[in-house]
C-alpha cells in the first residue's frame, strides 16, 4: 500500500463519494420499475458524489486546479496541479443497477499524471498508483498480465454513447480485434477497465472518444503496474489525443498495429 499524505487525501474523497454512491445504487434498483426510470435520481446521484470529491480535494490541496465531469474547470492559483475527477465512471451500469461503477481521482503535474484512486464500492477493491511508488489493488502489489500470446489474451474495449464517437471505427476495430483475440469485453466504466489492465484481469484494452476523468486515475495505474499506455494510434500520449491503448509490452505494441490496420 502506500502510505502517502497524498494518496490520504485522494483514497478519503474517493471512498467518502463512494458510500453515497453505493446507498443511491440500492436505490436505483428500486426504481427500475417506476415509469420515470431513475435518470434524475442517478443524475442527483452523479452531482452529490462530484460534490463530496470537490469539497474534500478542495479543502486538503487549496490551491489545485480541478477539472470535474459535471462541474466543469476549476482554476486553481497553484497552476502546477490539476486533479481530473470522475465521480462516477460506468453511469450506465449504475442507471441499468449493473453493480460495475467507480469513482475515479488522477493528479496531472506539470503535464503528467503522477497519481491516481479508481474505488469499486461494490467489490470494495481499491486501486491506486503513484509515480514510482507502484500500483496496488488494497494491499497487493500489481502487475500487467504477462501473456504474450493474442489468442490466450482477453481485450477490453469501449463502445461510444449514441450519437458520440464513431460506431464504423470501432466495429472495423473490433472485428480486426476478435479475429486474433481469445476473447473480448465491453465492461462499462473505462476506469475499471484501465485497472482491470493493471492487475492482469484484462490483458489489452482500447477506447476512443474518452475524456480525461475518464483516463487520468487509470493510466498511472497501468504505467505503475509495468504496462504501456499510448493513444490508440501509438504515437501519442492518450490525455491530449482523448484516445488509449495499453497492455503490457509486447500485447500493446500487437494490439496498436491491428488497430493501424483495421483504419488502414
Ligand atoms: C463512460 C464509461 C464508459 C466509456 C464511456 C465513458 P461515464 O463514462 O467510462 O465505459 O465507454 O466513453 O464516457 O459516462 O460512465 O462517466
Ligand atoms: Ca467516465
Ligand atoms: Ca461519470
Amino acid at each position: 500500500m502506500i502510505s502517502s499524505p497524498l494518496m490520504t487525501v485522494m483514497v478519503d474523497a474517493a471512498r467518502k463519494a463512494a458510500r453515497g454512491l453505493k446507498r443511491d445504487f440500492g436505490e436505483v434498483e428500486n426504481l427500475q420499475v417506476s415509469r420515470k426510470g431513475p435518470g434524475d435520481f442517478v443524475s442527483a446521484a452523479d452531482r452529490k458524489a462530484e460534490e463530496v470529491v470537490r469539497d474534500a480535494l478542495l479543502k486538503a490541496r487549496p490551491g489545485y486546479g480541478m477539472i470535474l465531469e459535471e462541474g466543469g474547470t476549476i482554476e486553481g492559483t497553484d497552476k502546477s496541479h490539476t486533479w481530473h475527477v470522475d465521480p462516477l465512471d460506468g453511469t450506465t451500469n449504475f442507471l441499468h443497477g449493473i453493480p460495475h461503477f467507480a469513482v475515479s481521482i488522477g493528479l496531472e503535474r506539470e503535464g503528467q499524471i503522477v497519481a491516481g484512486v479508481i474505488y469499486d464500492p461494490i467489490k470494495d477493491e481499491l486501486f491506486v498508483a503513484e509515480r514510482g511508488k507502484g500500483a496496488y489493488l488494497n494491499n497487493r502489489r500489481l502487475r500487467v498480465a504477462a501473456r504474450t500470446d493474442m489468442t490466450d489474451a482477453v481485450a477490453g474495449y469501449g463502445t461510444p454513447y449514441l450519437g458520440k464517437g464513431s460506431h464504423q471505427v470501432l466495429l472495423r476495430e473490433l472485428g480486426a480485434v476478435m479475429a486474433v483475440a481469445g476473447g473480448t469485453r465491453r465492461i462499462g466504466s473505462a476506469a475499471l477497465d484501465l485497472a482491470s489492465v493493471a492487475c492482469g484481469r484484462l490483458d489489452v484494452y482500447w477506447e476512443r472518444d474518452l475524456k480525461t476523468w475518464d483516463m487520468a486515475a487509470g493510466i498511472i495505474m497501468v504505467r505503475e503496474a509495468g504496462g504501456f499506455v499510448t493513444s490508440a494510434d501509438g504515437a501519442s500520449e492518450p490525455l491530449a489525443a482523448r484516445s488509449i491503448a495499453c497492455g503490457n509490452e509486447v500485447l500493446h505494441r500487437e494490439l496498436v498495429a491491428i488497430l493501424r490496420k483495421a483504419n488502414a
